[in-house]
This record gives structure tokens, C-alpha cells and sequence, in this order.
């Protein structure tokens, strides 16, 4: 099939290159015609495990092409997806301007096509927005009745590729059968496919999210009272997990969840919850606890060290999570700006995330290589549990810090190794 992704962003790039590996023939439009090279000369603009080398292999084959085209890249095209962000507007609510772009663009696109034509929106938008705000408008713009389905997508970042081809589930939201051609796209793939209606599509994407916040949020509640009695949080969720009905997954206790979707995704539903007046405690106070998480990192500092004024702190890990160089929502903003705040030297590190970093907090101290970052340090807090972290040699760190304090927020480092090379381990759910 020919296929359409709008925007190449993480969602769209990965989309499209999965796509072109299923056999499909596939035109990433974006509007930034400086992406739209650099991704015609084979480069991604970001880092993400494998996806480098996958769209090579895609352009040589040339089963991927890049264009700013819209109107030239749906001739003859089956299929669209609109794989734009849907950021937090005020308030917490969706802002669904890029979507309208879109949509208004594709409309307009496809109004001198004569094939047919599915509209999907792998973006995530709340209840109602494929059907009543999407679909007007690509069918006003295009003068024709395009069926518009929901298809949202779960893939995670730093296994984005692994996750789009090799997803748990396919969920296809539609309103008339025109959309069902859509599944032709997808029967390379085999998993539990589910045809919903476009709204309880969209749902299903925030009630997903939502949980998997509203989840880490009471990990780390539970950790922290697990810290302040001296019990091991990662061994609690060992006995927890064997329930089926609980599971060990996704309780990794830390500085609270960042990234692109969670923040805002469980701003979004609360505030539709709100506005249609039921009540969403549960998620304002997810958001709350997560609010509040990253500064436990300051509480252990000032638990080991006192008062921080002329203190110097090793900052690793500045990326939301490891294996990406996204820095949306990191916890190490809130880290850093509360470190600053109490008069001490943050020096950061990251083995990705510097640059991004940099355009968060221009005035940061950000050195390339982590033992630099650690020379001289006080303390040193590991906010991104990068794997190059857990191999660190203790015993230079030891060595090169003036201080002898860890505050692990990742379970990354052993308590006990630690406490071998002679320094003092604070975590977050992991007792030393
Ligand atoms: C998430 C969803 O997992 C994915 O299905 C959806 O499509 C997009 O949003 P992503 O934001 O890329 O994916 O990363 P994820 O691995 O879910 O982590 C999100 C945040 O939660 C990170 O800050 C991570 O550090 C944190 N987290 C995750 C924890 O604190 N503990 C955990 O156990 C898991």
C-alpha cells in the first residue's frame, strides 16, 4: 500500500520507517524543511536505539521517501496518518493546533484526489477529537467523506522501534467500515488486533497512560516510606509482583515519570474529567506527588550534607530516561534549578542529553566525560539510570570526590559495592 505519515517526530519517524519495513510504500511529510534534509540524507534527528541504521535501510531500498510535499505525497496514497504533537495547553487541556494544521492540510490535499482514502490519528487527542473536530475538518476541506479512524500508538521511547515492531496490541478506533482497509496495513503483524469505535480508541490510549503514571506515582509513595523504614522497595515488588493481578512491571521507584506523554497526557484527562465535571483526584494527585518527587533528591543531599550553600554536586543523567536524548519533562530540571537554588554547583553530566539539556537551562555546567563531572563533587546524584552508570568504577569515585555522598534515584549502583569503596549510598527504593 502507499502510505502518508504526517510529521516526522519520534512517533512519525518510527511509524513511517516500520511501515516501509512492512513492504508499504511510505511518505513522511514534515513541515521543517531543515528536518526534511537532514532526513533525506539518511539522518535521524535524535537518538533512538537502531533507528538510525533501520532508515538507511529503508532509503536504500526506497521504501521510505521524505517530503514537505503534502499534495504530491497523497496521489494515489490509501492511507494517512496524522502523527503531529498534541502539547499541553492551558490549564493542562489538550492544544490541538498542530492536529487542525494538519488535518486542515490533508483536507485541502486530498480534495483532488479520486481514490479512496483513510484518515488515521496516531496522535494522542482526547475522546472525540478523531470524530467531531478531525473528521469536519478533513472532509470539509477535501469536500468529500474521507472516514477518519483513531489509531493511537504505545511505543515507548529508547525501544521505540522494538515496541512499533513488535507491539502488544493493535488498536484501530472507527466509525464506519470505510476505515476497515486500514487492517490491510497491519497483517504483517501479529498480536491481538481490536477494532473499537473512535472514541473508546482514544481512551483506551489515556486510560493506558494514565494508569502506568498513577502507578509509578504510588511506587514511589511507597517507596519513599519504604526508605524512611529501612526496607527495601525493590524487594517489596519482588513479593508483590508474583500476584498476577499486580505484576512486577512498571514499579521502578525514582524522581518521579517525565517524557512527552505522561506529564501531559494525565494533565489532559484530568482536565477533560473536570470540565465535564468528574471529579479526577486520583490523577491531580498523581501529578502532584510527581511534582514533588524530584526534590527528595534535595532532601537526601541535605540529610548527608547539610546545609548545600558552596557545595559542589555531580548531576548524571539528564535525559528524562535512559536511552534517549529527550529531555521533555526531566526530572533533572526540577533537580537542578532546586540544586542551584540552595547556593551549590551543579556539574552535569549526560552521554546524550547535553545539548537538549543546554536548551532547558542555558546557564548549566555540563561536562562530557563523568568522571570529570564527579572530580571534586560533594555529592553525587544519579537522576537517569543509564547503563554506563552502573558500570562506573566506585573506587575512582571514591577517589576523585571530595565528598563520599551517592543519592542513587534509579537503583542503579549496589548499596553494598558502595559501601566497599567507602562511600555513604542514599536511593530511592533501595535501602542501603
Ligand atoms: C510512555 C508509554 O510507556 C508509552 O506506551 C506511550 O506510548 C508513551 O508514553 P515513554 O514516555 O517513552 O512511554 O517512556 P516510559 O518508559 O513509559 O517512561 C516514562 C517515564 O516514567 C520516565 O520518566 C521513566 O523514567 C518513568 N518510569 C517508568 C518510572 O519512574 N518507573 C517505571 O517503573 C517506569
Amino acid at each position: 500500500m502507499r502510505v502518508v505519515v504526517i510529521g516526522a517526530g519520534f512517533v512519525g519517524l518510527t511509524t513511517g520507517v516500520v511501515f516501509a519495513e512492512q513492504g508499504h510504500e511510505t511518505i513522511v511529510v514534515e513541515s521543517d524543511p531543515t528536518r526534511v534534509s537532514s532526513l533525506q540524507s539518511g539522518l535521524v534527528p535524535f537518538h533512538e536505539p537502531g533507528l538510525q541504521h533501520a532508515l538507511n535501510e529503508c532509503i536504500s531500498n526506497k521504501s521510505l521517501t521524505f517530503t514537505s510535499d503534502l499534495a504530491g505525497a497523497v496521489v494515489d496514497a490509501e492511507a494517512s496518518f496524522i502523527c503531529v504533537g498534541t502539547p499541553q495547553g492551558p490549564n493542562g487541556a489538550i492544544d490541538l493546533r498542530f492536529i487542525e494544521r494538519a488535518a486542515a492540510n490533508l483536507g485541502n490535499a486530498l480534495r483532488n484526489q479520486k481514490n479512496p482514502h483513510v484518515v488515521a490519528v496516531k496522535s494522542t487527542t482526547i475522546p472525540g477529537t478523531a470524530a467531531d473536530y478531525v473528521a469536519p475538518i478533513v472532509r470539509e476541506a477535501s469536500g468529500r467523506p474521507i472516514p477518519v479512524a483513531s489509531n493511537p500508538e504505545f511505543l515507548r521511547e529508547g525501544s521505540a522501534l522494538h515496541d512499533a515492531r513488535h507491539p502488544d496490541r493493535i488498536v484501530i478506533g472507527m466509525d464506519d467500515e470505510g476505515a476497515s482497509m486500514l487492517w490491510d496495513l497491519y497483517s504483517g503483524f501479529d498480536c491481538p488486533k481490536m477494532t473499537f469505535s473512535t472514541t473508546t480508541a482514544e481512551m483506551v490510549k489515556y486510560v493506558a497512560n494514565s494508569f502506568l503514571a498513577v502507578k509509578i506515582a504510588f511506587a514511589n509513595e511507597m517507596a519513599n516510606l519504604c526508605d524512611d523504614l529501612r526496607i527495601d522497595w525493590t524487594s517489596v515488588v519482588e513479593g508483590i509482583g508474583q500476584d498476577e493481578r499486580i505484576n512486577p512491571h512498571f514499579f521502578q521507584a525514582g524522581f518521579g515519570f517525565g517524557g512527552s506523554c505522561f506529564p501531559k497526557d494525565v494533565a489532559a484527562l484530568s482536565a477533560l474529567a473536570e470540565a465535564r465535571g468528574c471529579p479526577s483526584g486520583l490523577l491531580k494527585a498523581a501529578l502532584g506527588n510527581n511534582a514533588a518527587q524530584p526534590l527528595r533528591a534535595i532532601s537526601l543531599l541535605e540529610t548527608g550534607l547539610g546545609n548545600l550553600e558552596g557545595k559542589r554536586i555531580a548531576l548524571l543523567g539528564l535525559a528524562f530516561k535512559a536511552e534517549t536524548d529527550d529531555v521533555r519533562e526531566t526530572r533533572a530540571l526540577p533537580i537542578f534549578e532546586a540544586i542551584a537554588n540552595q547556593g551549590a554547583l551543579a556539574i552535569c553530566h549526560d552521554p546524550k542529553a547535553a545539548e537538549t539539556f543546554r536548551s532547558l537551562a542555558p546557564q548549566a555546567t555540563i561536562v562530557d566525560d563523568v568522571y570529570a563531572a564527579i572530580a571534586g563533587a560533594d555529592a553525587v546524584i544519579i537522576q537517569t539510570n543509564w547503563p554506563e552508570y552502573s558500570r562506573l568504577d566506585l573506587d575512582l569515585i571514591a577517589a576523585q570526590m571530595v565528598g563520599d555522598l551517592i543519592v542513587d534515584g534509579r537503583q542503579t549502583l549496589d548499596p553494598a559495592a558502595c559501601a566497599k569503596a567507602g562511600l555513604r549510598y542514599r536511593g530511592i527504593g533501595r535501602s542501603a
